[in-house]
């Protein structure tokens, strides 16, 4: 995603434009079943939907080497946001709705995508490569309950990079991977960790505090107070905060649910005093 809407690199939009156009002239009776139809047909999405979606990160493939990178994570990003709209769950992959799927055409669109100068884009652990990084300023968003981004989106990961892997249970998941501290009970030492490491002027950390919520999976592994003191161990710290309408699949109820965001100016000296561990690694 992030390599499509801000990657560096040549693209050519006419060319995508184009091969999109092709792919809304597909009919689903003229394909034959695929990894994704056989998988996810009439599950996450209706059966036609997903053997044209098959079909279509199978031509990616075949086409790797007729396009750019930028142009394959263009086409592939489309093709994500294309089918999230029609998929047929409340929101994330841990479960389908049970019941038949009225079936819709399915269109592609493309993103809006730009190509920029001097944009790196990493995907690793964020704690390794806060300790690598000297920059300005450092956005974090990281998860707060306990909810795996990689067992709750694994049908875009699986979508992506389309390694055909054996699937298991009634959601057709992967064998687990990408599994985040940030969603156990260690989050608050991982969070420390992170931010006692990063080499940055200043930290903006976004926050909800969904823990009053009556889904235990929704509950925030790391409370307000401890996010507010940890950040002051690192620096002056303001902090916002206003009414906010969180996505909700049902179970949870938010009263009184705000989003925060708290920019803390980096005290180098300060920070040090507070971590003394870390000066020693
Ligand atoms: C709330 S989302 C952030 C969404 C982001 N702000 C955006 O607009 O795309 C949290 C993200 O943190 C990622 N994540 C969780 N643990 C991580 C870790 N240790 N290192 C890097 N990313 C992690 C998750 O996969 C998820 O994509």
């Amino acid at each position: 995603m992030y390599q499509a809407f801000f990657g560096n690199g040549e693209w050519d939009e006419d060319k995508v434009e184009r091969l999109i156009v092709a792919f809304n002239k597909l009919e689903a009776k003229n394909l034959r079943e695929n990894y994704f139809s056989k998988n996810f047909g009439g599950k996450f999405f209706d059966a036609n939907t997903a053997r044209i979606v098959g079909y279509i990160r199978g031509r990616l493939q075949a086409m790797r080497s007729s396009l750019t990178d930028k142009e394959y994570a263009v086409l592939l990003a489309s093709l994500i946001y294309s089918i999230d709209r029609r998929a047929n769950t409340l929101g994330h992959f841990d479960a389908y709705i049970k019941k038949d799927i009225t079936p819709q055409p399915f269109e592609m669109h493309m993103i809006d995508a730009k190509s920029y100068n001097g944009v790196e884009i990493y995907q690793e652990d964020a704690n390794l490569l806060a300790r690598r990084l000297n920059v300005d300023l450092t956005y974090l968003d990281p998860p707060y309950n306990s909810r795996q981004y990689s067992r709750f989106y694994h049908v875009y990961e699986n979508l992506v990079k389309w390694r055909r892997p054996k699937l298991h249970g009634t959601a057709l998941k992967p064998k687990e991977e990408n599994m985040s501290d940030y969603c156990r009970n260690a989050a608050f030492t991982a969070f420390t960790d992170l931010v006692s490491h990063i080499k940055s002027r200043y930290l903006v950390v976004s926050y909800n505090n969904t823990y009053h919520s009556k889904s235990t999976s929704s509950e925030n592994k790391i409370k307000l107070e401890q996010l507010e003191e940890v950040l002051n161990k690192c620096g002056n710290t303001q902090v916002f905060n206003h009414e906010f309408k969180a996505f909700n699949s049902g179970k949870t109820e938010f009263d009184d649910h705000r989003e925060y965001l708290f920019i803390t100016e980096v005290d180098d000296e300060k920070r040090n005093r507070s971590f003394p561990a870390v000066l020693r690694r």
